[in-house]
């Protein structure tokens, strides 16, 4: 019996792992440069840290978590972002102690949402967290970075930046916008009418076409922010101004986990239809205490890989393939034997070569040699084994040249690959 992957749980398969490498090493190389180092934690954490630290009315909890009963012991999640089990490593390990840390991580994350482009259930993260550090110039830092990544890598997607204010300002204006919805509840949808009572805050991140009128009016908190976050806010837009990253102030961005507090941004794509961020993220200054840890500021974010690969993808960047410099092609055993013996010399000078293992026809071998899109062709028998001299085809021009094998690995090591 055949069995299939778990929907919305997608294979990356070898002809397109080169634009996920790409991106990796990308964002490696970016954060190597801004001295952020990298954590692996866990897939699986206890389920109170995600009901605690990212907060049980989220959707992300509530209803997106693939939770289980480790042998009817512990509860248990599948992690569904990567900053809560940050946080626990971060406190767990007493990582305070040294001062200011800047941590990366990339690894899968899962939430069981409603499959569709750019959203899976299982889906991968990259993403950063830097603790210790409450004054604005990590959070300038921190967006200019990733726009520099993408930039790199050839995109531009808008950033729009918000501040959501803290537990000076948040509760009073919270107050104030339920009840303004409350007195709207009945032009609003149902889910609006439910997240008024649960998480009103993120009413306005409802994209229901008929709300949308409606909650253009809402009160809105950046009119309402505390004097430490109005002016934390007009530092993070100051240093990016001095910086030249363009961005947008979006009052009505509000993200979907509990922890913020003050900065809060989002890069988003019009390549990416409906679901339009590629990376979100923002300040979390409360978090660590939360979870049992010292008082310490933290800010970071995640970026989607998928929703970053289909943006090159859309963008027409090629997958990056790496390819052989030659294939050996054996005419008989002496140049089979030949061969091996060659392409083992060639891989120790880190030149990549390859040659048909299964030997035989040598038309069979030569489409071999195309289909991985080696560079040269070689082919070697007895004669040429004992020569020491063969000839060098090129798999686009179908010239020849003639090749002391001695002198092979200078010849490919320098010429184009
Ligand atoms: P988030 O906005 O929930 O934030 O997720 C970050 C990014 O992950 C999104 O912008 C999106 O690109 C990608 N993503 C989320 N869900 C899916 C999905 N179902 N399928 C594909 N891609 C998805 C966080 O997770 C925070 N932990 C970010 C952060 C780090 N904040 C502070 N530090």
């Amino acid at each position: 019996m055949k069995i299939n992957g778990v929907k919305g749980m997608n294979d990356i398969l070898p002809a397109q792992v080169g634009r996920w490498q790409e991106i990796e090493r990308m964002a490696r190389e970016v954060f190597a440069l801004h001295g952020y180092r990298e954590v692996r934690t866990p897939v699986v954490e206890p389920y109170a840290l995600y009901a605690r630290g990212v907060g049980e009315t989220t959707d992300i909890v509530n209803k997106e978590m693939y939770v289980f009963e480790d042998k009817g012991e512990d509860k248990l999640a599948l992690r569904p972002e990567g900053t809560a089990g940050t946080v626990r490593a971060y406190i767990e390990h007493g990582a305070h102690v040294e001062g200011p840390q800047k941590w990366f991580y990339i690894g899968p994350m899962f939430r069981r949402e409603r499959p569709q482009k750019g959203r899976y259930r299982q889906f991968h993260q990259i993403g950063v967290e830097a603790f210790g550090i409450a004054e604005p110039a990590i959070d300038v830092e921190q967006i200019a970075m990733l726009a520099d990544l993408f930039r790199r890598l050839g995109v531009a997607p808008v950033v729009h930046v918000n501040s959501v204010g803290d537990a000076a300002c948040r509760p009073a204006y919270l107050e104030e916008l339920r009840g303004w919805l409350r007195a709207r509840g009945e032009v609003l949808c149902a889910d609006c009418r439910e997240r008024t009572e649960k998480n009103p805050l993120r009413v306005l991140d409802c994209k229901v076409p008929s709300c949308q009128p409606v909650l253009a009016e809402a009160p809105r908190l950046l009119e309402r922010l505390c004097d430490g976050c109005r002016t934390h806010f007009d530092a993070v837009r100051q240093g990016l101004d001095d910086l030249s990253v363009p961005y947008q102030v979006n009052p009505r961005l509000v993200r979907g986990l509990d922890y913020y507090v003050r900065t809060a941004y989002e890069f988003t794509s019009d390549a990416l239809g409906s679901q339009s961020a590629v990376a979100g993220g923002g300040r979390y200054d409360g978090l660590v205490e939360t979870l049992g840890g010292p008082p310490t500021p933290g800010i970071g974010f995640g970026m989607g890989e998928e929703r970053l690969a289909l943006m090159l993808e859309a963008a027409g960047r090629p997958v990056p393939e790496s390819r052989p410099a030659v294939f050996f092609v054996s005419a008989d055993e002496a140049g089979r034997r030949e061969g091996l013996q060659r392409a083992t010399e060639l891989r120790r000078a880190g030149i990549a070569c390859d040659l048909d293992a299964r030997g035989g026809k040598l038309a069979r071998q030569f489409k071999q040699a195309e289909r991985v899109g080696a560079r040269y062709a070689l082919v070697l028998g007895a004669n040429e084994a004992a020569s020491g001299q063969a000839k060098l085809k090129d798999m686009v021009t179908r010239e020849e040249t003639p090749v002391a094998l001695a002198d092979l690995a200078s010849r490919l090591g320098t010429g184009p690959a």
